[in-house]
């Protein structure tokens, strides 16, 4: 735990070790290399969640993609999604007529992205996928999403680090863990 113990004792336990996420994360990448083969897709980051996990897919797809990010944020509570989305930051570049994937940090309610997605598509794009680090299948309240790749479900729990924050903070603990409910209540 190197360093962060202050962030850790926030944590009721460590979830994935950062060993087992660089493990599926790997994985993932050569999926998508197979996937992909012979295409050229551009990889869109959401914003800031996405930002650790972006940085590790992207090293493991060996193809000449292409990257771009995005900011939105859905209005709610610190650990609550509201189904109001608002685009901070778009992307820099035309999408129309490109392979799109995009790549969440955690797929929830699943609000968030069956709005987003609908945006990309309207755009254009020739096809778009989902690569979401987490899922919380047992939360989704959207029937017409499809996240096409994921590297782990989870319980429903809040969960932090690798990307994930509790009003911005814990982003940079290497590991994910479940925070304690003492933080938040
Ligand atoms: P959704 O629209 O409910 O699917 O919300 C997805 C967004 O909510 C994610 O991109 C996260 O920013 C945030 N979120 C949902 N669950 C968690 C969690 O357990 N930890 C941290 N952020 C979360
Ligand atoms: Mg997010």
């Amino acid at each position: 735990m190197d360093g962060h113990e202050e962030l850790y004792n926030d944590l009721e336990c460590v979830l994935l070790t950062r060993e087992e996420i660089a493990a599926k994360v790997q994985e993932l990448g050569k999926q998508i290399t197979r996937d992909y083969a012979g295409k050229k897709p551009v990889l869109v980051c959401i914003l800031k969640g996405a930002a650790v996990f972006f940085a590790d897919l992207i090293r493991e797809i060996s193809l000449p993609l292409t990257l771009d990010f995005m900011a939105i944020s859905s209005y709610g509570s610190a650990t609550k999604t509201s189904g109001v989305v608002r685009i901070l930051k778009d992307l820099d570049n035309d999408i129309l007529g490109k392979d799109v994937i995009v790549v969440e940090d955690i797929v929830d309610s699943g609000i968030t992205l069956s709005y987003l997605t609908k945006i990309l598509m309207q755009r254009g794009a020739k096809s778009l996928r989902i690569a979401a680090l987490l899922d919380k299948p047992a939360r989704r309240k959207v029937q017409d999403l499809t996240v096409d790749y994921s590297c782990f479900n989870i319980p429903d729990a809040f969960v932090v680090g690798y990307g994930l924050d509790f009003n911005q903070t814990y982003r940079n603990l290497p590991d994910i863990g479940i925070l304690s409910p003492r933080i938040y209540e």
